[in-house]
Parts: structure tokens; C-alpha cells; sequence
């Protein structure tokens, strides 16, 4: 009989691995002759992986997601509490957690009123579409059923998900994809589309409505944005663009959906991303800083008006939304949730987040008058992007594996630092910073310097 494996026995943790896991987004042959990395403890902005090495986490947790830093016992705690007095029932019923963050949540987004949870980022996105299509079938005969997305966006792994996904390097060979997602161009000034436009904001969300008029706006039920872009190379919105694309959506009745699984819940220096443009979204969804990875939830966030088309006709079986995420149900989400938002602002993270992004800019274009490779920085709060180009003059995106070269270099350095990956072809060169909202001025200094190092060693 085997015996099971001891936690502590690292080495045949790391054969278990290698034998049974399949990594998410990584090639695994290599795997067959290195180690795979394991993360093995966690503190404050450090991690230990399972060689004893500690790393100072540029990336919180590597895609946006430990925005209160590791090792929160309070948060251990709610959830641990929660557990043993009411872990799960399914959310056609509600649980005191789910009530009480929802009150919370609302509370910091004025303007909207209902939430409904399930538990990733993918998942939250999909029930936004799902309700903008039960809108169509139910209050425009099924016809205004198109949803548009953005070059370079992405909202999550589900077909659907990936249907909107303006990152073509995630979608190939997953098709064929879901009807009816249509795309419109970035909005990326520094890969200036509008060479020409007056105001460049204007210019890119005219190009939505272009794309509005050619598909036939009685056709288009909604719109789906993140308010920067993330994985597609932290794209900040050139000035006017919010503005524009709001008449847009009113003028076509175009539902807006702002995905802020990566902005939401301090990352950006506010509680939302939109908040800092003056949006009135019709759907949020937030998933990845909600609770900080200490446990999975997503939310789906609507205005009243949007709930209220789902409860008009009550004698009619098929006319509210019959959707169901059986682990929406899990209590333990909302309670790690309203632990997380406690911290956020007993600690003053947004302010810090704030204080920090500006320092980490400041650093970073300080590094671009350094060395030439830095093409362009961008960003909001913690949540930063350096592109390299090899030329500055043309612009010409660096080559992705040299990008590559300078995360590992880091890497060895003992940063972790993150950079755009198999998301869009010849423009992969894009490093990216997001560490946790308790980041200080040390942490951030050491983030920099190791990229300075790093850019050194890499570029010459
Ligand atoms: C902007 C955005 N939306 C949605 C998702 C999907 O979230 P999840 O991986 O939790 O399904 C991601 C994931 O990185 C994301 O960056």
C-alpha cells in the first residue's frame, strides 16, 4: 500500500506534481528535465517556493489577484468561521455573508444596485452576456443580440469568454467559437490607429460607433470594455474616450459592460477603474481582488433597471433569469470578501495604492530615459506596463523571448515581474507590474531596480 505523501517531503511534492498536474497556460515538456516551480509559503508581498528561495511578488499572486498581500489570518479566520456555522447552500437562497457584502459593495458603486454571484472572472462575465441576450429575446424580438469587444481585451477561458476575446493568441485553435461577439478596434494611442484624429479619445471610440452602424445598431445589445486594459498590455484610455463611448451606448440603447475583474476593488487607486471616467456602467463584474485569492468569487453587477427586466412579467416561467453557479453558493466568497474590504480600508490601501503607483510611474520613467528599449509607460495605481520596442523611432515591439529574458532575469534576482504572453501576435513585449496594495516604497524601489538590472543585462 502507498502511503500518502507528507506535505513537508518537498521533493516527492514536486514528483507528484510532475507526474499528475497539468499547469494552467505552460508548455510542460520542459518539465520532463527541470523541476516545475511550486509556491510553498506566503507573507506579506513575499512568497517561498519550494527550493527556500524568497521572492519579492511584483505580480500579486502572478495575474492581479493578492491585492491584501499573503498570510491574512483575519481573512483565515472569517472564512474558517463562516465554514463551520454555514458553509454552503445553493444561492436561490442567501447567506448572511452574500447579504452583507453585497450591502457593502453596492455602497462604494453608486448607481448600481443587485449582485449576483459565481466564482471566477470568466464565469461573471458570461452571466452579464447571458442577461444582455435574455434582454434582447425578452424586449427587442431576439434581434439586438450582438455583443461587441475590444482588440486587445480579454474576459476570460469559457468559449463564450473567449468568444469576446480580443487576443487572438488565446483563441486560436479553441474554435469555432460562439455566435454573435463582434470586435471594435483598441484604443492604444501609442500604437497610433488615428495618426490623424484631433483627439485621439474621440477618434478610437468613433470607431466603435463605425462598427455599430455596419453591423446595424438594432442588432447590438451591448457593449463589453475593460476600463484599462490588462493581459492585451495595460491600456489607459486616451482622454475623451469615456465620454464618447457613453453617448454611443445611449444613443443605440447599447448595454455597457465594464469588466473589472483585473481593475476592481482598489488595484487602480479607486474602488473601480470606471470610477476615475465618470462611466455608469450597466454591468460590472469583478472576480480576481475581490477576496484577495483566499477564496473564489465573482460578482455580476447590474443597475436596478437591468434587475427589473427580469421581474416585469412574474405569471411568465421563462422571463426571470434562470442561471445557476452552484458554487455562487459557497460562503465562504463573501466572507473572505468582506474581511478583504475591511482591510482595504482600515489600512488606507487606496490611498496607498495611489502614493505607490505614483512612486512605481515616477521609477519606471525614470528607467525609459535610461534605456531606450522602454518605449512607452503606462497605467493607473498599481497596476503598471512597460512596452519595449526594439526601435524607438518606428517603434517596432521588441522580440517577445528577449521580453521574456528580462522576467526571468528578475526572476533570478528574486522579483517576480510579469509580462504580456501568447496574447497577440508580434506584440507580446509588454512588462507588467501589479503588486499588492500594501506595497511600500522599498518594495516598489526593489520591483525597479531589479527591472533596471535586469534591462542591463538583457539590452547591454
Ligand atoms: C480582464 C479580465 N477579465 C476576465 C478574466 C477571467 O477571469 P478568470 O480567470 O477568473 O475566469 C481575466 C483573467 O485574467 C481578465 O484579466
Amino acid at each position: 500500500m502507498n502511503l500518502p505523501i507528507q506535505p513537508n517531503d518537498i521533493q516527492a511534492v514536486i514528483e507528484a506534481d510532475r507526474a499528475h498536474v497539468w499547469h494552467h497556460l505552460i508548455q510542460h515538456k520542459p518539465f520532463e528535465t527541470i523541476d516545475p516551480r511550486i509556491m510553498v509559503e506566503g507573507r506579506g508581498m513575499r512568497v517561498l517556493d519550494a527550493t527556500g528561495k524568497e521572492h519579492l511578488d511584483g505580480v500579486s499572486g502572478g495575474v492581479w489577484t493578492v491585492n491584501v498581500g499573503y498570510g491574512r489570518e483575519s481573512i483565515a479566520n472569517a472564512v474558517r468561521d463562516q465554514l463551520v456555522k454555514m458553509n454552503y447552500f445553493a444561492n436561490s437562497a442567501g447567506s448572511i455573508p452574500g447579504a452583507l457584502f453585497a450591502k457593502q459593495l453596492i455602497d462604494k458603486m453608486p448607481g448600481m444596485s443587485r449582485v449576483y454571484y459565481s466564482n471566477s472572472g470568466s464565469e461573471a462575465n458570461e452571466k452579464a452576456f447571458k442577461m444582455i441576450r435574455q434582454i434582447s429575446h425578452r424586449h427587442h424580438g431576439g434581434r439586438k443580440y450582438k455583443i461587441l469587444y475590444r482588440d486587445r481585451d480579454y474576459h476570460g477561458t469559457t468559449l463564450a469568454a473567449l468568444s469576446a476575446g480580443g487576443q487572438p493568441q488565446r483563441v486560436e485553435q479553441y474554435g469555432p467559437l460562439v455566435p454573435g461577439f463582434v470586435m471594435v478596434p483598441h484604443c492604444l494611442e501609442y500604437r497610433s490607429q488615428y495618426p490623424d484624429a484631433e483627439s485621439y479619445g474621440e477618434a478610437a471610440a468613433n470607431a466603435i460607433e463605425e462598427v455599430i452602424l455596419r453591423e446595424g445598431p438594432d442588432t447590438v445589445g451591448g457593449l463589453c470594455l475593460e476600463p484599462i486594459t490588462a493581459g492585451g498590455g495595460v491600456i489607459t484610455p486616451p482622454a475623451g474616450y469615456w465620454e464618447r463611448v457613453q453617448e454611443i451606448c445611449a444613443k443605440y440603447k447599447i448595454l455597457l459592460h465594464i469588466d473589472e475583474v483585473v481593475c476592481g476593488v482598489g488595484r487602480t487607486g479607486a474602488w473601480f477603474g470606471y470610477q476615475h471616467y465618470g462611466v455608469k456602467p450597466d454591468f460590472v463584474t469583478m472576480a480576481k481582488g475581490v477576496a484577495s485569492g483566499y477564496a473564489a468569487i465573482s460578482c455580476t453587477v447590474t443597475t436596478e433597471e437591468v434587475f427589473d427586466q427580469f421581474k416585469d412579467d412574474p405569471s411568465d416561467p421563462m422571463s426571470y433569469f434562470r442561471d445557476i453557479s452552484t458554487f455562487g453558493g459557497c460562503a465562504a466568497g463573501p466572507a473572505a470578501a468582506l474581511e478583504n474590504m475591511r482591510i482595504i480600508e482600515d489600512e488606507n490601501l487606496i490611498e496607498n495604492t495611489k502614493a505607490m503607483g505614483e512612486r512605481m510611474m515616477n521609477n519606471l520613467r525614470a528607467l525609459q530615459e535610461k534605456h531606450a528599449v522602454i518605449g512607452d509607460v503606462r497605467g493607473k495605481g498599481l497596476f503598471l506596463g512597460a512596452e519595449l520596442v526594439s526601435d524607438r523611432g518606428s517603434r517596432e515591439p521588441m522580440d517577445e523571448k528577449r521580453v521574456h529574458a528580462v522576467v526571468a532575469d528578475c526572476m533570478a534576482q528574486g522579483v517576480i515581474i510579469g509580462a504580456t504572453n501568447r496574447s497577440l501576435p508580434g506584440f507580446n513585449n509588454t512588462l507588467c507590474f501589479s503588486p499588492a496594495l500594501i506595497a511600500t516604497a522599498q518594495d516598489i524601489d526593489q520591483i525597479t531596480d531589479s527591472v533596471d538590472q535586469a534591462l542591463k543585462k538583457v539590452f547591454g
